[in-house]
């Protein structure tokens, strides 16, 4: 079977699994976080889970033979949908995942502190670039094409909704994926330690030409 790219099934609780793994498997910057994390669904509670949940349309999935592959997932508006975790995401998990102690410098503390602090929303460029994503791959799906494919895709759904334009974070210990952006057309928003926001302006499409035999 060759690759698909199609939209995700929230009806099928295995594809959220699916999701959740591909998560965890590329979650050290690009790498297996497996053995970072004592809880599995940890990473995909934060960074998987709320866009299966509170925006389906706009996941998509990458399927080979053995499965689902990757993904793409994200909001045309971060602002409002950091308002949607607030209400709908957060505070179950916050309840299911008590505030480490200050001491705990585990990765896994730090994202139960990333579950308490909520979204960040003070970034300059969030009108011009509303929207956000993720997109991992696993092993076996990456350097075929797959990334462009599916970020293709989810940029095609952006523009059909009239959104302006994209962002992301990247690690700086993700050089491989800060390159396939930058191929795609990101350019750089913002430089940290940590890392980069990386953004795409979407412009409208252009118009069909009219035909000059017309
Ligand atoms: C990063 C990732 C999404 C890229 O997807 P991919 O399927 O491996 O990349 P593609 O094969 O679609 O490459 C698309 C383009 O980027 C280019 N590219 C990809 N990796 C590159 C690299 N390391 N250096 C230079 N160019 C690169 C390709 O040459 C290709 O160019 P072309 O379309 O003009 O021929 C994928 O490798 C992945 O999921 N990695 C692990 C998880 C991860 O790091 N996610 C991002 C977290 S921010």
């Amino acid at each position: 079977m060759s690759t698909v790219i199609r939209p995700y099934r929230p009806e099928n609780s295995e594809e959220l699994d699916a999701l959740y793994a591909i998560c965890l498997r590329t979650g050290d910057h690009g790498a297996d976080a497996s053995a970072r994390y004592a809880d599995p669904r940890l990473l995909g509670e934060v960074y998987a889970g709320p866009y299966a949940a509170l925006e389906p349309e706009l996941v998509f999935v990458a399927e080979d033979g053995e499965g689902v592959c990757g993904y793409v997932l994200g909001t045309g508006d971060s602002e409002a949908f950091a308002a949607r975790c607030e209400r709908l995401w957060w505070p179950p998990l916050r309840r299911r995942y008590p505030l480490p102690d200050p001491e705990d410098d585990s990765d896994s503390a730090h994202v139960v502190r990333r579950i308490h602090a909520g979204a960040p929303l003070e970034l300059p460029f969030l009108g011009s670039h509303p929207a956000h994503l993720h997109i991992d791959l696993l092993p076996r799906g990456q350097g075929h094409g797959l990334g462009r494919r599916l970020m293709e895709r989810f940029v095609a759904a952006l523009r059909e909704r009239g959104v302006p334009g994209l962002h992301l974070g990247v690690s700086a210990l993700n050089p491989r994926a800060i390159a396939f952006y930058r191929r795609f057309g990101f350019e750089t928003l913002q430089a940290h330690p940590w890392g980069e926001w990386m953004g795409l302006r979407l412009t409208p499409p252009q118009p069909a030409a009219v035909s000059s035999a017309g």
